[in-house]
Order: structure tokens, then C-alpha cells, then sequence
């Protein structure tokens, strides 16, 4: 794991647009979609050198991680319309080619499979954007997920849903089901980006990077991947121990070597 500790949210979300323009510039590439409110900065950045830096999707693909069970794809909550709304409509991402979980299935697990065939089918996730739960989830794989898991149903915790009901009327609007990508799938892209932002993120943070391998911190399973980027603001590295090492790390990295 690397960890990037930066000055600002701002520098985080310049930081995560900077990884992924360079992959989408390499050619055809496959991204991976996180929702929530850590990526929209990245989105703005992206968005803006969409149509100021001539950064064309037109030969991506996209894969959103995880969907609400029993919102439909138009509910302005569901994923699908939020993803769509915060970046994917203000790009050029050719039509179907941004992919989402159909939370209103009938059958959820022949649901999940097809979504996994299509992740393959596209030949893999290139680069995996992904907030974390204060709780230690990724994707919504809440504590004790098993750090293999497929794409598939789970629940979300109490304090998911009351993280989440900002978005809603009320906490008891949050579904209480999800469809979401398993940490074995997510484990699966070839690169991780982890971003963080702010006070509330610090202590999963630190769970996530410096403690144990663990399914009651669900993020700790990325420390099994070979290559993830996390990128973190002051705030959200602030209970970090060893901090000062990533700091001189990354100060004194070869800027050829990108993230
Ligand atoms: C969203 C997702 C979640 C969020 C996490 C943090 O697609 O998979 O893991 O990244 O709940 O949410 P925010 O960014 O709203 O703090």
C-alpha cells in the first residue's frame, strides 16, 4: 500500500483525477465507480478537463460498485441516477457504457452473477475508485464480510444507513439491502484507489492501513492487493502512526514511478 497524506480534500481529488486520466489517455480502459460524497471532487476535477483538457471517456467503460435493492434505476437516490447525475452525463462516455447493478432484480443472485461475467467480460476493472465507510466498509461490505466475498446481497449496518440518510428523507428511508461488488471482486482490479477526506474517516483509516487483516474491518483486505493508492487529507490521516514515513516516502518518490 501506498499512502499519499495531502495537504486538502482538494489536493486528494486533483491526486485520484490525476491516476485516471493518465490510465483513460493509455487507451480502452475500465473504471471503477465508487458513489457517495468522497468522489465528487474527483468527478468536478475530471468533468472540468473533460471540457477544458480534451479528456475523452469515449473508449472507456464503467462499473458502478454497488446499488440499493428495490430503488429503481430513476429514483433520484439509486446509484445508477446518482453516478449519472454527478459525473457520467457530463463526460463522453458512449451510451451503455456505464454499468450498474439492477437493484430492482427479482432473482439478486442471478443478478450478481451477471454482473460479474460482465466485469470479466470486459476484461477486468483497470483502475478501482473507492470511498470507506466509517465503520471500515468498502464497496458495501459491511464488518465481517468475508475478504473473498462475490458481488451478492448484504445488509447494511445501522450506522451505514444513518451515515447515508443525508441522501434521503429520513435514516428509515435508507434501503436496508444492497447489491454491491464482494471484496474478493473488488480485489480484482488492477489498481486501487482509496480516498478519504476528513476527521470521521481517520479512525477506519487506520484500521484499514495499519491494523490487522481483519473481516471486522472490511477495507483491510485491500492490504492484500498488490497495488492500491491511498489518498488521504490531513484530517483523515490524523490518527495514522506512522504518518512522518509516508511523508518522507512519497516527498522523496521518483516522479516517473506515478502512483
Ligand atoms: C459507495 C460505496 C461506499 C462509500 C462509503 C463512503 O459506492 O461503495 O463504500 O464509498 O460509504 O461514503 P461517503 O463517501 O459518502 O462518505
Amino acid at each position: 500500500m501506498e499512502i499519499i497524506i495531502l495537504p486538502t480534500a482538494d489536493d486528494v481529488a486533483r491526486t485520484a483525477a490525476d491516476a485516471i486520466e493518465e490510465q483513460v489517455r493509455r487507451g480502452p480502459s475500465v473504471l471503477g465507480l465508487a458513489t457517495g460524497s468522497t468522489p465528487l471532487g474527483t468527478y468536478q476535477e475530471l468533468i472540468g478537463r473533460h471540457r477544458t483538457g480534451g479528456l475523452s471517456f469515449a473508449q472507456a467503460q464503467a462499473f458502478l460498485l454497488d446499488e440499493y435493492v428495490g430503488l429503481p434505476a430513476a429514483y433520484p437516490q439509486s446509484y445508477h441516477s446518482v453516478i449519472r447525475d454527478e459525473f457520467t452525463i457530463s463526460v463522453d462516455f458512449a451510451p451503455d457504457a456505464v454499468h450498474g447493478l439492477d437493484g430492482m432484480a427479482e432473482d439478486p443472485e442471478a443478478e450478481a452473477a451477471r454482473y460479474e461475467g460482465l466485469i470479466a467480460a470486459a476484461g477486468g476493472v483497470d483502475i478501482q475508485i473507492l470511498g470507506i465507510g466509517t465503520d471500515g466498509h468498502v464497496g458495501f461490505n459491511e464488518p465481517m464480510s468475508s475478504l473473498g466475498s462475490r458481488t451478492r446481497i448484504k445488509t447494511l449496518t445501522r450506522q451505514t444507513r444513518q451515515d447515508n440518510a443525508r441522501f434521503f428523507d429520513s435514516a428509515d428511508d435508507v434501503p436496508d439491502h444492497v447489491l454491491t461488488q464482494g471484496l474478493g471482486t473488488i480485489r480484482e482490479a488492477r489498481h486501487l484507489l482509496l480516498l478519504a477526506m476528513g476527521e470521521a474517516k481517520a479512525e477506519a483509516i487506520a484500521a484499514a492501513v495499519e491494523g490487522p487483516v481483519a473481516a471486522i474491518c472490511p477495507a483491510s483486505a485491500l492490504q492484500l492487493h498488490p497495488h492500491v493508492s491511498v489518498l488521504v487529507d490531513e484530517a483523515a490521516a490524523s490518527r495514522l502512526a506512522h504518518r512522518e514515513y509516508y511523508t518522507d516516502t512519497f516527498g522523496r518518490k521518483p516522479a516517473w514511478q506515478g502512483l
